[in-house]
């Protein structure tokens, strides 16, 4: 079957990473037609408008997007791309799987944990002003709805891949009212799933809790702001960034990315690895179907790792980013997985 997905390559490192999945992810045979389009300041540049009508319509008609990192400037004049196109499709859902790879030093080798990040309001929605000079407010927002459909999400995700535990993370002994609303609604939900274990976290314990005995979760659903900061602390605990691979889910549409942003430090030198970009390409061919592909390009690329002969320098190796995308396609043709 052929399939039509949207391809961002982003800013910084995005481009170079994006190539070498695309290399990989063709050389399993599955039948991809790309449409290229572009974000942010490329966007700006050529249509005047950071979240450009024509990629936003090609991701809506196509229901799949593959997404590298967009820089965002930190201070005014610049909201952020991925905020916007978050809300622009509604996708609500932020999943995050964080798992040990082989022979990647991991404190916790057995490492296996999905964070589930609502995406969609909370101090993200960017609602600030300044109350008088040198007072500045910014605004939390909590819904009933997103939080209750974050906490379904999380628990019909964890009965479709065989999850046993849903844990939701909050700050509600301080912020009574809105963490507390998180709170309610998960374990409302919770009453739905009686197969699968209910537990809550208070985001500071549970953050000493993932470095001290992180084996202890299994899935964890959060609020955005503390879903982006704990997805971090995660990547950093399997290896860091270039490892963590990430889905932005809706009713209507899905765009697979990296965790990790442009890493403007090393965007152009072919150094970056291509790891987590790849993670979301593997979890968007299962999101359309393609399961054996993803299978296939997966035992490869964890062959390279078990091997630890072709490493990319954040994980103190030498590859360059091509190097180590071939060897995954290597893996793949000696043992007749790939289609190159
Ligand atoms: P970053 O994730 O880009 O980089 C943090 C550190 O990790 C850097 O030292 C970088 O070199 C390293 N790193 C990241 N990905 C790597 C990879 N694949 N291989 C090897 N090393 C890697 O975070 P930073 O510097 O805070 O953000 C840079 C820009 O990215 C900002 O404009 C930020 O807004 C944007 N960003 C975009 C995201 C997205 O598009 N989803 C997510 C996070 C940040």
């Amino acid at each position: 079957m052929k399939h039509t997905i949207t391809l961002i390559p982003g800013d910084g490192i995005g481009p170079e990473i994006i190539a070498a999945t695309v290399r990989i992810i063709e050389a399993t045979g599955v039948d991809i037609e790309w449409q290229t389009h572009i974000l942010g300041a490329l966007a700006q540049e050529k249509y005047g408008t950071t979240l450009p009508e024509s990629t936003i319509e090609s991701i809506k008609q196509n229901k799949v997007a593959l997404k590298g990192p967009q820089m965002t400037p930190i201070g005014k004049g610049f909201t952020s791309v991925n905020v916007g196109l978050r809300k622009s499709l509604d996708l609500y859902a932020n999943v995050r799987p964080i798992k040990a790879l082989p022979g990647i030093p991991c404190r916790n080798p057995e490492l296996d944990l999905v964070v589930v990040r609502e995406n969609t309001e909370d101090l993200y929605l960017g609602l600030e002003h300044v109350v008088v000079p040198g007072v500045v407010e910014s605004i939390k927002i909590i819904t009933e709805k997103a939080s209750t459909r974050i906490a379904q999400y999380a628990f019909e995700y964890a009965v479709a891949n065989g999850r046993k535990k849903v844990t939701a993370v909050h700050k509600a002994n301080i912020m009574k009212l809105s963490d507390g609303l998180f709170l309610e609604c998960f374990y409302n939900v919770a009453k739905n799933f009686p197969q699968i274990e209910a537990d809550d976290k208070i985001i500071d314990n549970c953050c000493m809790q993932l470095v001290m005995r992180p084996e202890q979760f299994d899935v964890l659903v959060l609020e955005n702001l503390y879903g982006d900061i704990v997805s971090d602390l995660c990547a950093g605990l399997i290896g860091g960034l270039g490892l963590a691979p990430g889905a932005n889910i809706g009713e209507q549409a899905a765009v697979f990315e990296a965790v990790h942003g442009s890493a403007p430090d090393i965007a152009g030198q072919g150094i970056a690895n291509p790891t987590a970009i790849l993670m979301s390409g593997l979890l968007m061919l299962r999101h359309i179907g393609e399961h054996d592909a993803a299978n296939r390009a997966e035992t490869a690329m964890l062959a390279v790792f078990a091997e630890g002969k072709v490493l990319t320098r954040d994980l103190g190796g030498t590859a360059r980013t091509e190097e180590f995308a071939n060897a995954i396609i290597q893996k793949m043709k000696a043992s007749g997985a790939a289609n190159a």
